[in-house]
């Protein structure tokens, strides 16, 4: 999706004018004038929240067509709103086959929102809701349209205007991040394999960022016998991938560790067969991870210059069984020496990130880490698919990063972690078991607990984004299938540090 700034004027011309409508009187610029009022006297113009209209201009007017897209009352508007009514406007605007369209925003549109945030939160609508996983059939799918938006936000002074242009080119960065963390998820696991996703990794490096590819070799030799235990069952080897944003003049690190399970079939402990296909999506962790280093990669901070590099690592393996598959009862040790009970070879995102987490530590001292993972189906239950669950050993970074949920609109729920929790993962024939009893309860909180033994005191928060990751409503912005969660909210954090 191209988008570009423009004023009101120059957005009046063309094939197709959408113009964003909260109740009562806007003013939307003069060159719509006219064709506004045009629009109200024919009485079918609404302006509730997700109406949409679509409103032919005479022969030799400027405008071809005159589109309105409802933002309803003008107290109850918000980003999230914004969001859905620009992908609303590049949805029909796709459907009238066009190749552009313009899309105009009257100040009463903007509900006293800043200038940029307002750009954001359009630009992404604009690029989320342009999303389609392509997938592979006979046929080549057919030609896009309404791949090229101008945007213009009416009655902005100069300061306000390149406010506004410059969260259109940062929302869509971000935006773009995340379509490309969805079209990885997407992908069924016989395509995107642990090699496949080290490879698209790869191809992400240049300007400030390194990329670097560990085999199984490697991380024998770094003794990482918990994510190699999960990779054993697999023909599929296992791949340790880590992403390196330097900035010039920045000191310390902060790191930031994925999930990446290509295929989760639960191994010897196998799950249901029952929407089993669904384990595509358990490398959602990691598809944030590279989300947010694309992101980074194309620019997402402007001139911010974050104080810390910026260190992803995702641990990326396929869980099957096999005759060679580890087995419930298997005794594994983690690189920093914690040895660990596979009481339930399906709980093996822990056993994954327990060596990503290790691995950061060692090699990058981070001041503060989080990771991020579709690791219980708990979660699910607990939360449902509208927000993840959060957790953490440490209050202030948790609230960093619910803070960034909300300016990205990817809301985060606080779940506890505390010492009882921890005493429940501890093994009689180990360190540590990599479940809590099933009397217990809280499994998601189990699965955070399990991870803080790797932690240390490093402050860290862990996502749990089992639910987030897939199966929301369709709301605009997206459509189904992948959501592409969490890469924004990163993206939002990164731009604070
Ligand atoms: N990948 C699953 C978690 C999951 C479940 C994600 C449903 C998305 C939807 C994870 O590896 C898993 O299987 N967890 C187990 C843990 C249990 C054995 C303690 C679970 O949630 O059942
Ligand atoms: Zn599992
Ligand atoms: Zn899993």
């Amino acid at each position: 999706m191209k988008i570009r700034s423009v004023t009101a004027a120059q957005a009046c011309r063309g094939e197709a004018v959408f113009v964003l409508l909260p109740d009562g009187r806007v003013d939307s610029g003069e060159a719509l004038a006219e064709p506004l009022k045009g629009a109200r006297a024919t009485g079918d113009l609404k302006t509730s929240f997700r109406a949409v209209g679509l409103f032919h201009q005479p022969k030799g007017a400027a405008i071809r067509r005159l589109g309105t897209i409802g933002l309803g009352g003008r107290r109850e508007l918000d980003t999230e709103k914004l969001r859905r009514a620009a992908a609303l406007a590049q949805q029909r605007a796709e459907k009238l086959e066009v190749a552009s369209f313009a899309l105009v925003v009257p100040k009463q549109a903007q509900a006293g929102l800043a200038a940029e945030d307002v750009g954001r939160a359009l630009a992404e609508g604009l690029v989320l809701g342009a999303y389609r996983y392509d997938a592979p059939r006979k046929e080549r799918a057919g030609k896009r349209f309404a791949t090229a938006a101008k945007v213009a936000a009416v009655g902005l002074d100069r300061r306000a205007a390149q406010a506004f242009a410059r969260g259109l080119q940062l929302g869509a960065i971000a935006a773009e991040g995340a379509v490309f963390a969805r079209d990885l998820e997407n992908q069924p696991a016989n395509l995107l394999t642990p090699t496949a996703m080290a490879a698209k990794a790869r191809r992400l490096a240049g300007g400030r960022l390194k990329v670097k590819v560990l085999d199984e070799r490697a991380m024998a030799k770094l003794k990482m016998g918990a994510l190699l235990g999960v990779s054993r069952g697999s023909r599929q080897p296992a791949r340790l991938i880590v992403f390196e944003y330097r900035t010039p003049g920045a000191k310390g690190n902060v790191a930031v560790v994925g999930k990446g399970l290509t295929f989760d079939s639960g191994g010897i402990s196998i799950k249901p067969s029952a929407r089993m296909d669904e384990m595509r999506y358990d490398m959602c962790g990691a598809g944030a991870v590279m989300g947010l280093f694309h992101a980074l990669r194309h620019g997402a901070l402007g001139t911010h210059k974050p104080k810390k590099n910026l260190i992803g690592v995702i641990a990326a393996a396929e869980n099957m069984p096999d005759a060679d598959a580890q087995r419930p009862g298997d005794v594994v040790r983690a690189m920093d020496g914690h040895t660990i009970e596979v009481l339930n070879t399906d709980a093996e995102g822990r056993l994954v990130l327990a060596d990503a987490i290790c691995y950061a530590k060692k090699f990058y001292q981070p001041e503060k880490m989080c990771d991020l993972a579709t690791l219980t189906g708990a979660v699910v239950v607990a939360l449902g698919h509208e927000c993840a669950g959060i957790m953490g050993n440490d209050q202030t970074l948790v609230d960093e990063l619910i803070a960034a949920g909300k300016r990205a609109d990817e809301p985060l729920w606080q779940l506890p972690l505390w010492q009882c929790h921890k005493d429940q993962v501890k093994s009689k024939f180990a360190d540590l078991a990599n479940i809590n009893s099933p009397a217990h309860g809280n499994g998601s909180t189990a699965g955070g607990a399990f991870l803080s033994y790797f932690v240390g005191d490093t402050p860290w928060a862990h996502l749990d984004i089992a639910g987030a990751a897939y199966g929301a409503l369709p709301k605009d912005h997206y459509t189904g299938g992948a959501t592409g969660t969490a890469v924004r909210t990163l993206v939002r954090w990164a731009g604070s540090l």
